[in-house]
């Protein structure tokens, strides 16, 4: 097993689709095409065992708005570790070698997740406490999202209050 950091623009064709074929095994409840969309564009760490991915992450660019004002942030996607690899630590080696891509060109990192919250707070993630709203072309709305939302704070002093509103602006499929 080999674990890398790769630009998007570094990746294959064949890498690319190992990459479908993990997203959709790790997440049965589906996995569409816009939120393959979403890992694109910024920076991949994957666990490669035969060539193959076993664990992803990415961070691409996006952004948010803290209380008044917008900073662009690093947005985590498409976090997985194949089924027949879970609970051997890939998915919190990935995470560590992220954290390090992040903290080399954003101050401070977000996502959201349904059921992993545990998983993300003892890599030193911290849950939003705010309300969360979506920047649509008609205007900005509360969304409902607020509870799956997390953020790294390489510099704390970006954001020094987590219970400011928070804004994403709109985009295909999930806005955050
Ligand atoms: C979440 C996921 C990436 C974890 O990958 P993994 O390789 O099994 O994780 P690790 O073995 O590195 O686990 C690291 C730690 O997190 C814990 N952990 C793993 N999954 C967890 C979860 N869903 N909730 C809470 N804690 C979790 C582990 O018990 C371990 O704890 P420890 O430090 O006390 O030993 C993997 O379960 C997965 O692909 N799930 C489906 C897709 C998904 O939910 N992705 C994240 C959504 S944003």
């Amino acid at each position: 097993m080999d674990l890398v950091a790769l630009g998007s623009a570094d990746l294959d064709h064949a890498t690319r689709a190992g990459l479908r074929a993990l997203w959709d095994l790790a997440f049965p409840e589906g996995f569409s095409d816009e939120d393959e969309a979403h890992a694109y564009g910024g920076v991949h760490v994957l666990v490669r065992a035969d060539g193959d991915p076993v664990a992803h992450a990415s961070a691409v660019p996006r952004r948010i708005r803290f209380g008044p004002t917008w900073h662009t942030v690093a947005y985590v996607e498409a976090v997985a570790t194949h089924p027949a690899h879970r609970g051997r630590g890939l998915g919190r080696a990935v995470m560590q070698r992220l954290h390090d891509e992040i903290a080399g060109r954003w101050p401070v990192a977000m996502l959201s997740t349904g059921s992993a919250t545990g998983f993300y707070e003892r890599l030193g993630w911290e849950r939003w406490q705010g309300t969360s709203y979506t920047r649509t072309p008609t205007g900005t709305v509360a969304d409902g999202e607020q509870d799956g939302l997390m953020i790294l704070r390489l510099d704390p002093l970006l954001v020094p209050d987590l219970r400011v509103d928070v804004v994403c602006e709109d985009r295909p499929g999930d806005a955050w």
